[in-house]
């Protein structure tokens, strides 16, 4: 099933830091339902640049539970031939074409569940995040949020105002450390706890030491980079928290290895999506994706980069190799599952379950 855009007006563009830009738009009462979304899902933006058509993802940063106003920053990165579109072609009222909400790193609020969230992000990884952590603030008040946040400057601080600001109001619940990578900075103006540096294990052990670590009474939530991921992930589950309360997302392929590999020709592939069975001769080198989107099949997907895991599905049947699985945790691999937009067959049968 092909991505479906709808087109939405650009109500406002604001310039958060000297290289990210904010986009809002709002969603037309018939749309209301199909852009209904959960706090940490993304949205796929397709835009036309130089005749040609380009496909990102960009997370929402506003909080379901708040006012009408959909919104989402991109930063601007030397080579993001997008995020430079974004920042210096699009204009109040351009009609910009989006997909509908979609990802599972989301969180939903349950009004008298008492926690902590543990969130590590970096860079514009904050911005599912944000969303995630207004929305606890909003409906999970009996819960507290810990927040390590890294950056390169503190120029560079997405959001800093507002964190700044849901700091002084809700001090009891909400904290956060940040840490810059820039050496010798002054951070005397930043007035908070500040660390340097990258985040890594030990810096990551410091802030769970520092910040009362209680594993089952907690909640971990990761969005960064390749390496920052695995990394946190790594260093959580050496700590022994369960995989069921890690939640993590790439937000770019950074860090992110692709293996060369091939699959044969005619594989008999079936995939049992939402109770009802597709079945598939794969192409050579056609991955389970690319053949289940080829016959039309309502198969789940988005960045088809291996980085959101919206394809995740449980091979039932057969063999396959993937050509990077690092949006899935040992946990997942360890019950079969896999990524259908990395995946080509190395036998003649396969079987997967969307569940
Ligand atoms: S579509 Fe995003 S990981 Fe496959």
């Amino acid at each position: 099933m092909e991505q479906v855009f709808y087109s939405l007006k650009v109500i406002e563009i604001s310039k958060p830091t000297y290289n990210s830009t904010t986009v809002s738009f709002t969603i037309p009462k018939g749309l209301l339902n199909t852009f209904q979304f959960q706090a940490g899902q993304h949205l796929c933006f397709k835009f036309i640049i130089n005749g040609k058509e380009e496909e990102r993802m960009y997370s929402l940063h506003n909080s379901p539970f708040e006012n009408e106003m959909y919104q989402i920053t991109s930063k601007i990165k030397d080579t993001g031939l997008v995020s430079k579109y974004i920042a210096t072609n699009l204009k109040l009222g351009d009609i910009i074409k989006v997909s509908e909400p979609k990802g599972n790193f989301v969180i939903q609020p349950t009004e008298n569940c008492c926690k902590t969230h543990y969130f590590f992000a970096a860079g514009s990884g904050i911005t599912p995040i944000f969303s995630m952590i207004k929305t606890i603030l909003l409906k999970e008040k009996r819960s507290k949020i810990k927040l390590l946040y890294a950056n390169r400057n503190i120029t560079d601080i997405l959001f800093y105002k507002e964190l700044n600001d849901w700091k002084e109001e809700f001090s009891e619940r909400l904290e956060i450390t940040h840490t810059l990578t820039k050496r010798f900075l002054d951070t005397s103006q930043i007035g908070e706890v500040v660390k340097r540096g990258r985040i890594n294990e030990e810096m990551i052990n410091e802030f769970l030491n520092e910040n009362s670590l209680e594993i089952l009474k907690s909640e971990f939530y990761i969005c960064g980079p390749g390496e920052m991921n695995q990394m946190t992930l790594d260093t959580l589950t050496e700590l022994g928290v369960p995989a069921k309360l890690i939640n993590y997302e790439y937000f770019s392929t950074e860090g992110i290895t692709y293996d060369d590999l091939n699959s044969a020709a005619n594989v008999e592939l079936d995939a049992l999506i939402r109770n009802e069975n597709y079945h598939v001769i794969l192409n050579e080198n056609e991955t389970v994706l690319q053949g289940l989107k080829r016959v039309g099949a309502p198969v789940p997907f988005s960045c088809q980069n291996g980085i959101c895991g919206t394809c995740k599905t449980k091979l039932t049947d057969g063999k396959v190799e993937m050509k990077s699985s690092m949006a899935l945790s040992s946990n997942d691999k360890k019950h079969n599952y896999i990524l259908a937009c990395q995946s080509l067959a190395q036998s003649t049968v396969v079987m997967v379950d969307f569940e």
